[in-house]
Parts: structure tokens; sequence; C-alpha cells
């Protein structure tokens, strides 16, 4: 049926259409797109094939019969006494390389040592953040000496410890930072600051848009950087809310009123991430890590806590060690995600998940056999999960194509 229309009716007709045909081709395309990517090169036969990349987070823990080859041992000397579990005769130090992590659908390859000096040869990686970044910086470090012992030990662009595969000319260094920024012991002076003026009288100075000395250098050093930040966010133990509170400084003036720590802990995170986005190029690539779980039951670190499993735990004993309603003892590790999460939104840092798989090792920390006054239930034996965390970077790298 043609319709008769004015040349103004049409007018008003056309755009309408045109939009509707512009969306459509649009609609098309993408589809078309997504056919093309979501298929395997060759369409027939249809294959059941998880074409979209695998989530490596996604999994839970199985239990080898054979014992896995261990990558390396007790001997390696790079490892703090008190995370070397088997020296220190921890009852499950050698269970512990039995547990594979498996995710849902896909397998989450053993980092191969050669392959991986091999390809990131002259190459600077550098680790940033607190003793748990230490923790996973030490097993890369045995398990790359495994393969190539040769090493020359320095400290690049103010790390606390570094080496360079000499073979290689592959550079690993570890940059301990507790908050990422500075911070310094705080005490009232005589003049009526804006903390004075609040009644304190003492605390952290910490200044939330500069960078700790330890790590300023790092990113034009090394090309491949993992930062992480965590538990010292929550730490009421240095960070006495009363005794020693924080004070957080912006423009090196204080931030009034006073900021949370987690609110403190969020301009930081926004001032330090704009700081290493800015003076890096593209051909740096980010990593942030997430939160390392603790596994103390029964108390906090310090007030009789313990961690005395010898499996991992279940998906419900899980829920209830975690749970953000019931305050669970350790539930400071999904905090700190939450933050996390929400700074890195739109920036450059491709995640490292690395909660989700070891919420589940209350089996794996170095216990009563860390040579501390309290259990450590917060770091990891080695060899043990950071094994499975450097699995998880290298095989990040493998499918971003990083070199
Ligand atoms: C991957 O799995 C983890 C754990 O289940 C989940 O938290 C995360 O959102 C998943 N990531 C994506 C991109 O789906
Ligand atoms: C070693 O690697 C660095 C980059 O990290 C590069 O600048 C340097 O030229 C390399 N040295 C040799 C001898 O290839
Ligand atoms: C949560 O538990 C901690 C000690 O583990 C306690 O200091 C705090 O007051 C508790 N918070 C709530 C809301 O119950």
């Amino acid at each position: 049926m043609a319709l008769k229309l004015t040349p103004t009716r049409r007018r008003t007709l056309v755009f309408p259409l045109s939009l509707f045909s512009l969306l459509f081709l649009l609609y098309s395309l993408s589809f078309n797109s997504f056919r093309l990517t979501s298929r395997s090169p060759d369409p027939s036969p249809p294959l059941v094939r998880h074409t979209a990349p695998c989530n490596y987070s996604e999994g839970k823990w199985v239990l080898d019969p054979d014992p896995i080859k261990p990558r390396y041992d007790q001997s390696c000397k790079e490892i703090y006494k008190g995370w070397n579990c088997i020296a220190n005769a921890k009852s499950n130090g050698q269970d512990l390389l039995r547990w594979r992590w498996q995710p849902s659908g896909c397998d989450l390859p053993l980092a191969d040592p050669v392959s991986f000096l091999e390809r990131y040869r002259n190459t600077n990686i550098g680790f940033v953040g607190d003793s748990l970044n230490r923790n996973m910086y030490l097993s890369l470090v045995c398990m790359l000496k495994r393969a190539s012992s040769e090493v020359k030990k320095w400290r690049p662009a103010g790390a606390d410890r570094g080496l360079t595969f000499v073979r290689y000319n592959l550079t690993l260094a570890y940059h301990r930072t507790y908050l990422l920024v500075r911070f310094g012991s705080w005490s009232a002076t005589s003049d009526s600051g804006a903390l004075e003026s609040l009644g304190y009288k003492q605390g952290y100075r910490i200044d939330v848009d500069v960078p700790d000395q330890k790590w300023a250098e790092a990113p034009k050093f090394h090309h491949i950087l993992v930062f992480n930040t965590g538990h010292w966010w929550w730490a009421p133990s240095k960070f006495d809310p009363v005794q020693s509170p924080m004070l957080f400084f912006q423009n090196g003036v204080p931030v009034i009123p006073p900021l949370t720590p987690p609110l403190g802990m969020d301009l930081a995170l926004k001032h330090m991430l704009r700081y290493i986005e800015n003076l890096v190029g593209p051909d740096k690539f980010l990593f942030f890590r997430t939160q390392s779980p603790r596994h103390f039951e029964g108390g906090d670190w310090n007030a009789g806590g313990s961690c005395w499993r010898d499996q991992p735990l279940s998906i419900d004993e899980v829920g209830e060690l975690f749970s953000v309603e019931r305050n669970g003892t350790n539930v400071e590790s999904r905090l700190v995600n939450q933050h996390l999460f929400e700074a890195l939104k739109g920036s450059r840092f491709h995640i490292l998940d690395i909660t989700s798989m070891s919420v589940f090792r209350a089996d794996a920390h170095p216990s009563t056999t860390g040579g501390k006054k309290h259990e450590d239930c917060m770091h990891w034996c080695l060899p043990g999960l950071p094994d499975i965390w450097n699995d998880l970077f290298v095989a990040t790298l493998e499918t971003l194509q990083i070199k």
C-alpha cells in the first residue's frame, strides 16, 4: 500500500527511518563481530568449546593422588625462614604441593620457568607492596632459580631486594611499602593547627598524594609491575584509632574533617593510581593483586587466633569465616577488595584476583611453625600457594600477550 506523502511529511519520516536502519546496521555488525570472536575459526562441525577467555579465578582445589613434581623445594635459600614450612617440619608442609587449583572452564597451566626466562629476556619485573607481595616475589625467584641459578643480587630503583638472572638479563625486584603512600609519626606542635584544635596529640601522618620513596621510581625502571596494599589499612595494632590514629594529609595539609582509614585508603589509591599512570607510557604493564586472605580462627592474630587445619576449607566454611554480616575475623580481605575494585574501575591496571582461590587455603599458612610469638595465619608457606598465584600471573601475561 503506497502512502502519499507531501514533501514535508516525507522529511519528517526520513529521519526516524534512517535512524532505525542505522541501529539495525549497528546491531547486525555487533552480532557478526560477536559471532566472529566467539566461534572457533572452523565453523563446522559446531564444537562445544570454551571460546570466552577462561576465568582462572573461578574453580576449586583438588587433591592430586600423585605428588606434583615440586618446582623448587625447601633448599631455595631465598625463602624467608618463617615461611619455609617443609624445613620447619610443618605437618602438612609436603601435602601443600599436592593441591591443584582447578578452574571451572579450563586448566591453569603450571608456569614453565625456562620458557618464562626466554620470553621475558631483557625485562624488569617489580613487585610493589607489603610482605604478602614479598611472599609472591620469593616464590617466583625460587621457581626461576631452579632453571637458571646464575644471579646477580642488587637493589634496583630503591628496591628492598632484587636480582638479575644473568643469562637472560631478566631482573626481579621487591619494593617494600605498606600503604603505597608516605607515612611517619606525627605529634601535636604548639601552634594550633587544625588537628591540634580537634584535640589530636599524636598519630601517623599519611600523605595520600605522596608515593613512598621505596617505589616512587619503580614504575620507570620496571616493564611489568604487580602492586598490592591491604591489611595495613585495617591494622589497629599499629594505627590504633585512639593512641596512634591515621591522620590524612593532602597537598601538605590535614584533611578536615579527619577521614576514617577506609576513606583514606580510597583517596590514597586514587592519587597513587593516577601517579603511576601519569608516569609510565603504554609500553608498561600494570597489575594490581587483590587482597590475600588471613585465616585466624578463635580470635585475631594477637588474641590467640590460630590456623590449625590441614585441608582447604569447604565453601560453607569460607562463607562463615569471611562473612561481612557476621563480622568474621578475616572479613578485612573482602573489605579491602571492595575498595580496590572501586578504585581500579576504568584504570589501566589488570586485576590479579588471587582472593577467590586463596580464601579456601586455611591449611597453607605457616601457623605455629612461623617462629613468631603468635601463629602466622597471614603469610603463606613456600613452596605453596604463592606458586599458584604466579601460575595465574604467568597465564594472565600470556592471555594478554604481553611480550
Ligand atoms: C571470575 O570469577 C571470580 C570468582 O568467582 C568472580 O569474582 C569474578 O567476578 C569473575 N570474573 C569475571 C570477569 O567474570
Ligand atoms: C638488559 O635489559 C635492559 C632492559 O631491561 C636493556 O636496557 C639492556 O640493554 C639489556 N642489556 C643487554 C646486555 O642486553
Ligand atoms: C567486629 O569484630 C571486631 C573484633 O574482631 C570488633 O572489634 C568489632 O567491634 C566488631 N564489629 C561489630 C560491628 O560487631
